[in-house]
């Protein structure tokens, strides 16, 4: 963590949030391409020498690191706008080295890819990360179940395999990133496999549909049970990103806690059915009109209790942004979080700005408090970070939120957008005080 920090500081010239809270937000905001989709698109891709044009893709850092990762491995990638062309026509390396890996676990979703295009594929174990372990038994189990050799040495995963053979898979949990790395080795197997227990995400269905119109023939995406008939010859295809739900959801609850009306652009509202409900249970009015969602917050809020669970359940990228909300609300609610084992680490931040929020195993005891407090806080991930942005709008005084390189992880442009809404945040670059 403190070399990261300091990597980001020195390297990266690291910057910070002023957020002075108290303005409601007002006006329209579009949100952008989801990145837990893009991602996947973007590894997709490899599956083709042809050329994929990818549209709606955030500027975010993920995505950035991604692009490297592709070239890293030989493939062509040029950004046009908002848009990615991406030609993995022909490959220099098989291999994603551990200096991307560590900064962007997700680049451990090009192997299933590379194995079906390639039969081979080293890719550095992912670490863990603030939020868990982040294991993944379920994508390398997967794999072996297709045929693949897999060994793990010197802090990398190999991947081989002569030939994969469909089989049928049953998954121990909803993975998402296992659910789509083995639909794309499955894409390069012969004959049928069936994967039990998928994840259901709206972003395993945009997937499908990319894998789709290049040619691939995956059934049942967004159901529990996916079937992946191959081996599939794969073209180029052009495809537009779903909105970001995940965004779209940290802007809701900005609303909700800042007070004012927002209208929300560019996302599916079936994509956030259970968060919208709790919203509407805890006292936020929320409409979608048009493919827009109004969102119109200021009133007096209620505790609810939730628990995160896989698609459809509440998203766990959603919790960290709901407990400001809650915390906000008069009782107690109670959050459960069941996906990832230690989300909760941004707790102590957010109650050194004066929430009342007491942590008992999986269970977040969430007090309802008057007011929050502005103070010096640090982002310890990307979604906490988030969240005490969210924070610092509905804080009386001044927030100054260090290490937003995390935020700029999944967020684009993230102080530009709340401050069209009304906000008073700006992005300041961090001087390092001299240490004596
Ligand atoms: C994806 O991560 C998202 N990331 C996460 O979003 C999201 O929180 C998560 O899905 C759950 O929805 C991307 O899509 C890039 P999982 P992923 O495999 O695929 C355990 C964000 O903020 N597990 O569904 O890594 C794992 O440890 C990020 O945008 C295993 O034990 O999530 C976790 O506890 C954060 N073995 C749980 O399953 C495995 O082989 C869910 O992981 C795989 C996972």
């Amino acid at each position: 963590m403190w070399a990261s920090r300091w990597y980001h500081r020195l390297i990266m010239g690291e910057n910070k949030f002023v957020i002075v809270g108290g303005n409601p937000l007002r006006g329209e905001v579009r949100v952008g391409g989801a990145k837990n989709s893009v991602l996947k698109l973007m590894a997709a891709s490899l599956l083709t020498p042809e050329e994929c044009l990818i549209h709606n893709v955030p500027r975010i850092t993920d995505v950035k690191i991604m692009v490297e990762v592709l070239r890293r491995l030989g493939a062509g990638v040029t950004w046009e706008g908002s848009s990615l062309r991406v030609c993995a026509g022909e490959f220099t390396s098989r291999e994603a080295p551990y200096q991307l890996v560590r900064r962007m676990r997700a680049s451990i979703i090009v192997l299933g890819p590379l194995v079906a295009r390639w039969g081979e594929a080293s890719v550095a174990i992912p670490g863990g990360c603030n939020i868990g372990s982040r294991k993944i038994d379920m994508h390398l189990k997967g794999l072996a179940e297709l045929g693949a050799e897999i060994s793990t040495e010197h802090g990398y995963v190999h991947a081989r395999a002569a030939r994969l053979k469909g089989t049928h898979i049953v998954l121990d949990f909803p993975s998402v990133g296992a659910t789509e790395n083995l639909i794309m080795a499955a894409v390069g197997a012969e004959g049928r496999t069936v994967i039990e227990n998928a994840a259901r995400e709206p972003e395993i269905q945009d997937l499908a549909a990319f894998l789709a119109s290049m040619g691939a023939e995956v059934e049942g995406a967004g159901t529990p049970v996916i079937t992946v008939t191959g081996p599939c010859d794969l073209k180029g295809t052009e495809h537009t990103a779903i909105g970001d739900r995940i965004e779209a959801g940290t802007l809701a609850v900005a609303a909700a806690v800042a007070g004012g009306e927002v209208a929300l652009a560019g996302v599916d509202p079936r994509h956030l059915g259970l968060p919208l409900e709790k919203l509407r249970e805890v006292g936020v009015e929320v409409e979608e009109a048009e493919g827009r969602l109004l969102v119109r917050g200021g009133g007096e809020y209620r505790s609810v209790d939730l628990a995160t669970l896989p698609f459809p359940g509440f998203p766990t990228d959603l919790q960290p942004q709901i407990m400001v909300l809650l915390s906000l609300a008069g009782g107690t609610s109670v959050i459960t979080e069941n996906v990832f084992e230690s989300r909760f680490m941004f707790v102590d931040e957010l109650n050194r700005m004066g929430c009342d929020i007491s942590i008992e195993g999986h269970h977040a005891i969430v007090r309802g408090v008057g007011a929050l407090s502005g103070a010096e806080v640090c982002a310890p991930d990307l979604r906490a970070g988030a969240a005490l942005v969210l924070a610092g709008l509905a804080a009386e005084g001044e927030t100054h939120l260090l290490d937003v390189y995390h935020v700029d992880r999944g967020y684009e442009n993230l102080e530009a957008k709340l401050s069209s809404l009304g906000a008073d945040i700006t992005r300041v670059g961090v001087e390092e005080e001299p240490i004596l």
